[in-house]
């Protein structure tokens, strides 16, 4: 790349990082925690194993909306297999900062997992609650071939299901996070860098 596209391109970056004005009453955005070129870089990583894994075989990529969207779309195109994509939601976090425990279905998967061989696409896992259930009492009734997790984010410190994801782009301490996807109050999901929100004294 030429220095002054280069340069061009740095800028521009900067920019679009301090562009946004945090405006959460009694938050402000603690510090960024991976920028857009760290997360590129971690994308590829994962694209690049989970494509050894699954060598030979059809992928059925299952997003968890709505905060997986922008990894999901990244991922799926650093993965170098015979891939289709479907979606799925469920209740997660509401407005607030803390999980509720509570999991209901509101989307379903449009295809039927039957025989396919899944995989699980989430923002990050905090409690863990979602996901034990999609995957151990939701999926594992339906007869899939196999269902394996790729996270982008794992928060471990706040687990109380028993799950850990087969693929983790980064392991954080107990933040709560915002950008690439991730949301406060469905607002930040386009961010393309990670940032965490911390309370004003
Ligand atoms: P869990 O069931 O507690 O693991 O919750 C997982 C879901 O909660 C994620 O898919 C997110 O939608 C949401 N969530 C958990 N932690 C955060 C966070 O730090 N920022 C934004 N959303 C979060
Ligand atoms: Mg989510």
């Amino acid at each position: 790349m030429s220095r002054r596209r280069e340069s061009w391109r740095k800028k521009r970056s900067v920019r679009r990082e301090s562009r946004k004005v945090i405006n959460v009453p009694g938050y402000k955005i603690g510090g960024i925690l991976y920028s857009a070129e760290e997360i590129s870089k971690k994308v590829k990583e994962l694209g690049r194993q989970i494509s050894e894994d699954y060598r030979g075989k059809k992928i059925t990529v299952v997003g968890i909306l709505k905060g997986s969207f922008v990894f999901m779309a990244d991922l799926i195109r650093a993965i170098d297999a015979e891939i289709e994509v479907d979606f799925m939601e469920a209740s997660s976090y509401g407005d607030s900062t803390k999980s509720s425990g509570n999991v209901k279905i509101r989307k379903d998967m449009d295809s039927s997992p039957v025989g396919k061989n899944i995989l699980i696409v989430e923002d990050i896992i905090d409690t863990g609650n979602t996901l034990k259930y999609l995957r151990d009492t939701y999926l594992a009734g339906k007869n899939p071939e196999s269902v394996k997790i790729v996270t982008m984010l794992d928060k471990p410190a706040r687990r109380t299901a028993e799950i850990e994801a087969d693929y983790t782009g980064f392991s954080i301490e107990d933040l709560f996070v915002i950008g690439y996807g991730l949301d406060y109050a469905q607002k930040f999901r386009e961010l393309p860098y990670i940032a965490y929100l911390e309370k004003e004294e």
